[in-house]
C-alpha cells in the first residue's frame, strides 16, 4: 500500500514538473521572438515555480534517495577522483608530455631549417603561438597558479588579463558552483564549498539568481586565496567573479531550459566562471539505452568542447547520462581539432515534439492515472524517473 502511495506521489510530483518543462517549451516554439519577454514572465512567476521547487525538493529527497548510486553521488565521486584522485594529474602529465613532443618536433624543425637555408638564425628554444603550433603554459606542482598579463592596448590604455589556473595537489574546499541548484544537495559534503543558485531555491542555502542573465565580473585572486571567499554572498545574485570556480554542475538544469540558445549560455557562462583545469559536470535524464540518444551525446560534446573544454568522462547510468569537461588552461592547445559548433547542437529529443503531443503529455500527468499502459508510458517518458520502491 505504501508502495502504491509512494508511486502515486510520485507521478504527481513529476507531472508537476514535467508539466511546466511542457508549457515552457510550447511557448518557446509558438512565441520564439518574444521569448526574452517570456522568460522574464517565467522567472517572475512565483508561485508556479515555488510549486516545482516543492515537487523537484520531495522528489529528490523523499523518493530518489534509495537508490544505490543518486546523481549527486555521482557527481561528488567524479568531482573527487578528478581533483584529489589523480585525475587532473593525469590529465596534466599527457598535456605536459604533448609539450615535450611538439618542443622536440620544433627544435628538429628549427634545426632542418637551418641546414636547409644555411643561415645563421639564432632560436632562445621558447615556444611562439603561431597557428599551427602549440603554446602551453604549465606548471607542475601548482595549486592555483595565479598570473597576471598587462598588456598595451593601441589606445595606450594598459590591460590586465589574470589567469587562476588549477594544478595539483589540490587543498581546501572545492568551490563548487551548482546551477539550477534546488535545494543544495553539495551543501551536505565537507570537500565542498557549495553555492547553489536557483531561479527559485526551495530552501534559504540556495541563491536566488537567473544564470542566464548573470553579470560576469573579474576575478579577486586576494579573495581567492581566502577559505571564506563566497561566505557573504547576498540571497540574491546578480554577478559572479570569472575564473573562479573549481567545479560547476548542471545537474538536471539544461532539459529545464526550452531553447539550444539558453543551453549554449549557460555553458559559456560555466566556461567563464570555471578557473583553468576545472570541471564542468553534466547530468541529463534519459532513461532510454545508450545508443538510442548517442547522436545526441555526441552533439553535446562537441558543442560543449568547441567552447573550451575536453571531455573527461562519459558515463550512461540507467535514467542519466553523466558527462565531465576539463576546461582547457592558458595558453593550453588541444591535441585535435575540434569541429565547427554552433547552439543548436546542444538540442534535446523534446525540441522536436509537435505542440499536441506535448498537450497530450501534460493531460496524462494531470488526470487520474488509471489505464496501466498509461501509466507505464508515463513513467518511460518523464524527464527524470527513478522510481524508489522499484516496484513494476
Ligand atoms: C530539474 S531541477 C534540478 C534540481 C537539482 N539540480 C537536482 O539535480 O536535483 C532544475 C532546476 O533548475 C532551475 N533553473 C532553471 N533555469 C535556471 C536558470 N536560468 N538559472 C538558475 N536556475 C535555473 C529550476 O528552477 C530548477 O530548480
Amino acid at each position: 500500500m505504501a508502495a502504491v502511495e509512494g508511486r502515486e506521489e510520485h507521478i504527481r510530483l513529476a507531472g508537476i514538473m514535467k508539466g511546466l518543462h511542457a508549457d515552457l517549451r510550447k511557448k518557446f516554439k509558438k512565441y520564439a521572438k518574444d521569448f526574452e519577454q517570456i522568460w522574464k514572465e517565467h522567472c517572475g512567476d512565483t508561485e508556479t515555480l515555488r510549486q516545482y521547487a516543492d515537487a523537484m525538493h520531495h522528489l529528490a529527497t523523499d523518493h530518489w534517495t534509495k537508490l544505490p548510486e543518486t546523481r549527486i553521488d555521482w557527481c561528488r565521486k567524479t568531482i573527487l577522483e578528478y581533483f584529489h584522485g589523480g585525475g587532473l594529474k593525469k590529465a596534466l602529465d599527457k598535456v605536459s608530455r604533448r609539450i615535450q613532443v611538439h618542443k622536440a618536433k620544433k627544435l628538429e624543425r628549427e634545426r632542418s631549417d637551418q641546414l636547409r637555408n644555411e643561415t645563421d638564425e639564432q632560436t632562445d628554444g621558447s615556444l611562439d603561438c603561431s597557428s599551427d603550433q602549440v603554446c602551453y603554459d604549465v606548471t607542475a606542482n601548482n595549486r592555483l597558479r595565479v598570473s597576471k598579463e598587462v598588456s598595451e592596448t593601441h589606445t595606450g590604455l594598459s590591460t590586465t588579463k589574470i589567469t587562476t589556473d588549477i594544478g595539483v595537489p589540490v587543498r581546501g574546499k572545492l568551490r563548487l558552483l551548482d546551477v539550477g541548484s534546488c535545494y543544495n544537495p553539495f551543501a551536505a559534503y565537507e570537500e565542498f564549498m557549495s553555492i547553489g543558485l536557483d531561479i527559485s531555491p526551495a530552501n534559504s542555502t540556495v541563491h536566488q539568481c537567473d544564470f542566464l542573465h548573470l553579470e560576469l565580473t573579474d576575478p579577486d585572486p586576494i579573495a581567492l586565496s581566502k577559505e571564506d571567499s563566497f561566505d557573504n554572498l547576498p540571497d540574491k545574485i546578480s554577478q559572479l567573479p570569472r575564473q573562479s570556480f573549481h567545479v560547476v554542475v548542471f545537474s538536471l538544469l539544461l532539459e529545464y531550459l526550452p531553447s539550444a540558445d539558453q543551453r549554449w549560455t549557460c555553458c559559456c557562462n560555466a566556461y567563464h566562471l570555471l578557473a583553468g583545469n576545472g570541471l564542468l559536470v553534466i547530468v541529463t535524464p534519459d532513461s532510454h539505452k545508450q545508443h538510442r540518444n548517442a547522436a545526441m551525446i555526441k552533439s553535446w560534446r562537441q558543442a560543449i568542447e568547441s567552447i573550451g573544454f575536453v571531455r573527461w568522462r562519459y558515463v550512461k547510468l540507467d535514467h542519466i547520462h553523466c558527462l565531465a569537461f576539463r576546461k582547457l588552461h592558458t595558453g593550453e592547445v588541444r591535441d585535435k581539432e575540434v569541429g565547427p559548433a554552433s547552439s543548436d547542437m546542444l538540442y534535446i529529443p523534446q525540441d522536436f515534439h509537435d505542440d499536441d503531443h506535448e498537450d497530450a503529455e501534460v493531460v496524462r500527468h494531470s488526470g487520474t492515472e488509471s489505464d496501466n499502459e498509461n501509466n507505464s508510458r508515463t513513467f518511460e517518458e518523464l524527464p527524470i524517473f527513478w522510481d524508489s520502491d522499484n516496484s513494476n
